[in-house]
């Protein structure tokens, strides 16, 4: 790492937002430092944090980045991560990675989550129907934000949603920031035990879904053992249910903060796809992606030396004002399609189809069907999820 010496007032990382729905304020001093600024980690070690959006995109294709989270210098970004199990994938390099992402991707396809959208559709509905039933205030959080989604991933791995409850708690001890490492730990392996017992149970009788793909054809072919089968439903489980949850949460209280856009939204329902890519930019809540150099790389006048952590907040490059004219306007009608927020590259977001389909049926018939939907706190009073988490609120209080 250049000049550690002079590192002693380095800013903190990762840093928190005050408003759920903009970047933490201090983005814009580390994006005035350069390409690179340096930053220090909880536990002292300095990392690096690229701040545009060119750099962002160009670094996560650069095979010199890794994401290997068994090596002994990959950074720590919070204490939850220094022992978490979650590395199906995301913290692995190709080519192990690429094997994994190959047996996967076919269960992900554009043609695949097509066949998706008539249950996501009533999914949705019956969540709306119950809303209504139970009328306001309402917290959309648990009522909608969600189970939509948990109940999604549910169908298309063939886990059973009754346990919803069970893994939901143990995912939020697992990804909060503020989990100690050993909680984080405790969480995650109880997650692969389960996983393990509903595999062992599933033996005879694979049935239906990810989880029954992967043990007829590659438990069988023991290209997977048990374990590994597990970390992977594991990680799908978690990743496709904490992301997108918190995605649709903050784009309803986003589109309701934004009462204009809103009504646009709601009197051209077409503009419903670009809407979804704007407010993935906007909100940009798998914020924090993390690499460690395997190679010195040089970027502007800084030289990023082997083993040093960097970080890659795709919440800096989605406003870069180069790419995206006056970025803190919420603008449903821009091209936002240049967006990072499901990263790019070899580890970009498996699930991206899927959760675009979840948010366009999930926000369209939310606006539609509730026409009146207002908040019922004002939106200070919300709180916000701390960095280091994937980003969002923790309620989500609504009349109509
Ligand atoms: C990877 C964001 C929904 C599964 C990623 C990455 C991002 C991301 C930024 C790249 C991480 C990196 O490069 O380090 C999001 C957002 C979502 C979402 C914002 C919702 C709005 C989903 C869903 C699934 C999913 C629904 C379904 C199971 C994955 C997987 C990876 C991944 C498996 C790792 C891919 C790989 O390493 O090859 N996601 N994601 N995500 N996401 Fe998502």
């Amino acid at each position: 790492m250049n000049g550690v010496a002079a590192t002693t007032r380095l800013p903190g990382f990762p840093m928190d937002r005050q408003c759920p729905y903009h970047p933490p304020p201090g983005y814009t001093d580390l994006r005035a430092e350069g390409p690179a600024a340096r930053v220090r980690l909880y536990d002292g070690r300095v990392a690096w944090v690229v701040t545009g959006h060119a750099d962002t995109r160009r670094l996560l294709l650069d095979r010199r980045l890794s994401s290997d989270r068994s090596r002994a210098d990959f950074p720590v970004l919070v204490p939850r991560m220094a022992a978490s199990k979650l590395v199906a994938l995301v913290g692995m390099d190709p080519p192990e990675h690429d094997v994994q992402r190959r047996m996967l991707a076919p269960s992900f396809t554009v043609n695949r989550v097509k066949t998706l959208r008539p249950a996501i559709t009533r999914i949705v509905t019956e969540r709306i129907d119950a809303l209504l039933a139970g009328g306001p205030v309402a917290d959309l959080v648990p009522r909608f934000a969600l189970p939509v989604p948990s109940t999604v991933i549910c169908e298309l791995l063939g886990v059973p949603y009754d346990d919803h409850e069970f893994f939901e708690d143990q995912t939020r001890r697992m990804l909060m920031a503020t989990s100690t490492a050993e909680q984080a730990a405790t969480a995650s392996g109880t997650l692969v035990a389960y996983f393990e017992k509903l595999i062992a149970k599933r033996i005879d009788d694979p049935g239906e879904g990810l989880v029954g793909t992967l043990i007829r054809e590659r438990l069988s072919t023991g290209e997977l053992d048990r374990t590994q089968i597990a970390s992977i439903v594991m990680f799908l489980l978690v990743a496709g249910h904490e992301t997108t949850a918190n995605m649709i949460g903050l784009s309803i209280l986003t589109l309701l903060e934004h009462p204009e856009e809103l009504n646009e939204l709601r009197q051209d329902p077409h503009l419903i796809k670009e809407a979804v890519e704007e407010l993935l930019r906007f909100l940009s809540v798998a914020d924090e992606l993390q690499r460690v150099a395997a190679e010195d790389i040089e970027l502007g006048d800084v030289v990023i030396k082997a083993g040093d952590g960097v970080y890659l907040p795709n919440a800096s490059a989605n406003r870069d004002a180069e790419v995206f004219p006056d970025p803190d306007v919420l603008d449903l009608r821009r091209d936002a399609r240049p967006h990072l927020a499901f990263g790019h590259g070899v580890h970009q977001c498996i699930g991206q189809n899927l959760a675009r389909a979840e948010l366009e049926i999930g926000l369209q018939q939310l606006i539609t069907r509730i026409p009146t939907l207002r908040l019922a706190e004002p939106v200070e009073t919300l709180g916000v999820k701390p960095g280091g988490s994937v980003q969002g609120i923790y309620r989500l209080p609504v009349t109509w």
